[in-house]
């Protein structure tokens, strides 16, 4: 049986999004699932998300916000909303859950596919990959034709041929052979593209297709579960317009 493979991330606690997802995994015929990391941060439902990720079994990255709740890094710079947060999700979360965030993996390569939070030129720091520029130094580091991530909450395709890098605009294709692709799944839980719907993609082994999915949620039920936390109330706004 072939392997169809849902790569998701950027999930940020939200469950409502996590949910519909998931349950579009299952019309796709998904046999295996994914993750790039960011589990938790900015909606309020982190226990519910990690849970059902666990579940799943599968290999799962270390994003920045899984970090930042799960270390002792300091605030101080922080954005207030972004700060306020993380330090919400801490007080959320019980020990053996911070622990199982911290320990995460940077990196994962499994079925001759690898899996980074934000880029493979440092993948401990978080850089953004927003251009060719950026993806280039990432191509330097990849070691296997084909590399998902996020962090940027934008889907992406970025190649990477002879005669230099592209960027491409989301869109289902398939992989020829002999190019490298670092292809960026965009947000489960807060796209930022300036569509609200949630974002994953679904990656068909044998036939080297890359399709990528966008999906309608109860976005007010998710605003409603910010402002009952008593997180910033920007958070629950930006959903509504994916920014
Ligand atoms: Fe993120």
């Amino acid at each position: 049986m072939g392997k169809i493979i849902a790569i998701l991330g950027d999930i940020h606690a939200n469950i409502d999004a996590l949910n519909v997802v998931l349950d579009d995994c299952r019309k796709e015929g998904v046999t295996d699932f994914l993750c790039t990391g960011d589990v938790v941060g900015y909606n309020a439902a982190p226990s519910e998300c990690m849970k059902v990720i666990r579940e799943l079994g599968c290999p799962v990255v270390k994003g920045n916000h899984d970090h930042y709740v799960s270390s002792d890094q300091n605030l101080d710079d922080f954005h207030p909303n972004a700060a306020a947060v993380v330090r919400w999700t801490r007080e959320q979360l019980d020990a053996e859950e911070i622990d199982w965030l911290y320990n995460l993996p940077f990196v994962v390569t499994q079925m001759g596919i690898t899996l980074v939070h934000s880029t493979m030129d440092n993948p401990e720091t978080f850089g953004y990959v927003f251009d060719h520029f950026q993806a280039e130094a990432n191509f330097i580091c990849q070691k296997t034709p084909l590399c998902f991530h996020g962090h940027t909450h934008v889907p992406m395709i970025y190649e990477k041929q002879v005669a230099g890098v592209y960027r491409i605009d989301p869109q289902d294709f398939k992989l020829p052979i002999g190019r490298k692709y670092f292809i960026n799944v965009g947000s489960v839980g807060q796209p930022r593209d300036r569509d609200p719907r949630a974002t994953y993609v679904v990656y068909d082994f044998l036939a080297r297709t890359v399709k990528f999915r966008r999906l309608e949620y109860d976005v007010e039920a998710a605003q409603e579960r910010i402002r009952l936390a008593g997180l910033p109330s920007r958070l629950a706004e930006r959903l509504a317009v994916g920014e």
